[in-house]
């Protein structure tokens, strides 16, 4: 039995999918506390048909976690909270779930004797790297709040792989983009913005780079790292498929049509990472090998949005409408012209 917590979210949803397309798992239990980011819409049809089972619940809440980790051999950890941007609003939720919900299941699932397990972090804990790419053995550098709960959430990890022989390693995946990304992030924000003919507020001169990674290669990776990883491993996740925040734009208009007019350059997101980079050696020498290059993940990505519009006017709720106008709204109105002809 393997417990997938945070499963009700975007890459917690996808691996709970590649887990029943990929592999013969015969127990998959769900773990969620279905905050703004987790919907049962991303789990629908495995519900629904059985092959799940189904817990809300809260991984830094002791008794939630102690009940469901019972007689379960394997836990991969997604719960957490996700965006910068909602860190910059509020910090508790982060440092509540990611340090210290890491710090309770680690300890829970030592004490009761999993075997195996993945906590699945970021690469955003080194901090930002204009040239190069950040190898294991650097130094954590996290410069703001996501990331530093991230932070503190691996050594939660490791503190058990220390202290109670716990068989956990952790992954630092790149940016992942493809189905049921909630749209507050960029690309699901972008390409939705688009579809209904609104502005895509680009923060800065969205000159930023990013590695984006199709989240089943990310899904592929965590699988590996279950399988074949070494206690305490820590294991990059990148693709090699970095590109600017503005080519990204580009290309969804292009993809859907759209004018450039749409494009909005908006005053930036303080802190803002400008470039994210990770050598993935040690992941590969696993055994993995990613299969999406830059434009499949681009395409294929963009692709499932356009053939899924009830999936992402459900994830644009009440809920999204207030924290974007919160976000967006003063800066959308004093957003300069765009930067390139239309
Ligand atoms: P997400 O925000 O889409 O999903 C998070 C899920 O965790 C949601 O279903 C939410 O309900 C659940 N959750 C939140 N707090 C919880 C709690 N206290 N107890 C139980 N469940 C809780 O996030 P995501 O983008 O799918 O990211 C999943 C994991 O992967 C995170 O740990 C994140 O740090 C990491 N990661 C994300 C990316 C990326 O590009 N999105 C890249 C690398 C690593
Ligand atoms: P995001 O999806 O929030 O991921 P992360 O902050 O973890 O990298 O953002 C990806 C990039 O897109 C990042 O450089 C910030 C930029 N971005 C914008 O320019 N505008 C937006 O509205 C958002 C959400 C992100």
């Amino acid at each position: 039995m393997i417990i997938v917590t945070g499963g009700a979210g975007f890459i917690g949803s996808n691996y709970v999918h590649y887990l029943l397309a990929s592999t013969n798992i015969e127990r998959i239990v769900v773990l969620d506390k279905l905050t703004y980011a987790g919907s049962l819409d991303n789990i629908r049809s495995p519900l629904t048909n059985g092959q799940i089972e189904f817990i809300q619940g809260d991984i830094s809440v002791e008794e939630d976690v102690e009940s469901a980790i019972r007689h379960c051999d394997a836990v991969v950890n997604f719960a957490a909270e996700s965006h910068n941007d909602r860190a910059l609003l509020d910090p508790s939720p982060f440092i509540e779930t990611n340090v210290k919900g890491a710090g309770i299941l680690a300890y829970a699932a030592a004490q009761n004797g999993v075997k195996r397990m993945v906590h699945v972090s970021t690469d955003e804990v080194y901090g930002e790297i204009r040239e190069g790419s950040f190898h294991e053995s650097l130094a954590l550098r996290p410069r703001s709040t996501y990331p530093a709960a991230k932070a503190g959430g691996e050594m939660m990890i490791l503190a058990a792989v220390e202290s109670f022989g716990l068989e956990a390693c952790i992954t630092r995946g790149v940016n992942n983009i493809g189905p049921y990304q909630h749209p507050e992030k960029a690309l699901p924000l972008f390409v939705t913005n688009a579809l209904l003919d609104m502005p895509l507020p680009i923060y800065g001169t969205g000159q930023q780079v990013r590695d984006r990674m199709h989240v089943l290669d990310h899904c592929s990776a965590i699988q590996i790292a279950l399988e074949r990883g070494e206690p305490g491993g820590l294991y990059n996740v990148g693709v090699d498929n970095e590109c600017t925040n503005e080519y990204m734009v580009d290309h969804i208009l292009q993809r859907l049509n759209k004018p450039k007019s749409l494009k909005r350059y908006i005053e930036d997101r303080t802190g803002h990472d400008f470039r994210y980079s990770v050598d993935s050696t040690r992941m590969r020498e696993l055994g993995w090998e990613p299969q999406y290059d830059l434009n499949a993940a681009l395409n294929s990505s963009i692709d499932w949005y356009v053939k899924n519009e009830w999936w992402w006017r459900e994830a644009r709720s009440e809920e999204f409408e207030n924290y974007y106008k919160e976000v967006y709204q003063d800066r959308l109105s004093q957003a300069g012209q765009d930067h390139t002809p239309a």
